[in-house]
């Protein structure tokens, strides 16, 4: 009675591990969420995550920025790669460019890839806390409030002053606003540079433009 007992759990513990499960996963990859999206073309740090299943390592289209450890690393995604990918980035591939240092439990893994293979077949279950305005991770630029819309942005010795569509100017040392370019389809629309990050307090304020080339004409060069 005992040993039939032990048999029938085993068996429904290796069940488990082998299927993994989706819905665990999907909370799971909130760890993912600030490099990843598993929205179709939706490239970040690393690249979108919507279609690796059963495709091989280094190879999904418009992903610009892979290392050549994963490109040479010829696996195919699955359990078995996931797990070991997953379980330390830089052994499996050593150099790549996942700075990632792993998950650890091996039932966090099964999960993560039973979440990814349900992606690739669209039956997953919604990652992450589902944020408005946000997907994976991004906001959608278009959509900024007054208070983020840049409307000028001029430089006087070493400081920026940034004027806002809610009539507001902040002044910021010219080495803490980081300038970016977002060509996404999130990034804002020509000539109309966003401000993101934590407002424009402390070192960490980005003027996020549609394209490189609007950046230095956008900025004027005048003192009060
Ligand atoms: C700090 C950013 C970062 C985090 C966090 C991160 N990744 Fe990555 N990921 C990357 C980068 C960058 C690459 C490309 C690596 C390369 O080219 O060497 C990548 C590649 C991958 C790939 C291979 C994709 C392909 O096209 O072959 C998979 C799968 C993956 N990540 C899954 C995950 C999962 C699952 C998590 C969370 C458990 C995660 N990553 C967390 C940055 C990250």
């Amino acid at each position: 009675m005992r040993a039939t007992v032990v048999v029938f759990l085993s068996l429904a513990m290796q069940a488990a591990l082998a299927a993994g499960d989706a819905k665990r996963g999907a909370q799971l990859f909130q760890q993912c969420m600030a490099c990843h999206s598993v929205e179709e073309g939706e490239h970040m740090t690393g690249p979108s995550l919507a279609h690796v299943w059963h495709r091989k390592a280094g190879t999904v289209e418009g992903f610009m920025r892979y290392s050549d450890a994963l490109k040479s690393a010829n696996v195919i995604w699955d359990e078995a790669t996931l797990d070991k990918w997953l379980a330390n980035p830089e052994r499996f591939a050593p150099g790549t460019s996942m700075t990632f240092p792993g998950l650890k439990a091996p039932k966090d893994r099964a999960d993560v890839a039973a979440y990814l293979k349900a992606v690739a077949e669209n039956s997953a279950p919604p990652a992450g806390r589902g944020d408005m305005g946000m997907r994976g991770g991004k906001a959608d630029l278009r959509k900024a409030p007054p208070e983020a819309q840049v409307k000028a942005l001029s430089h006087c010795g070493d400081t920026y002053t940034v004027e806002t569509a809610d009539g507001k100017k902040n002044k910021v040392w010219e080495f803490n606003l980081r300038l970016k370019t977002d060509s996404s389809k999130l990034g804002p629309l020509p000539g109309n540079p966003v401000v993101v990050g934590a407002g424009m307090q402390g070192d960490r304020a980005s003027i996020v433009f549609a394209s490189p080339k609007e950046i230095s004409g956008f900025i004027k060069q005048s003192c009060p």
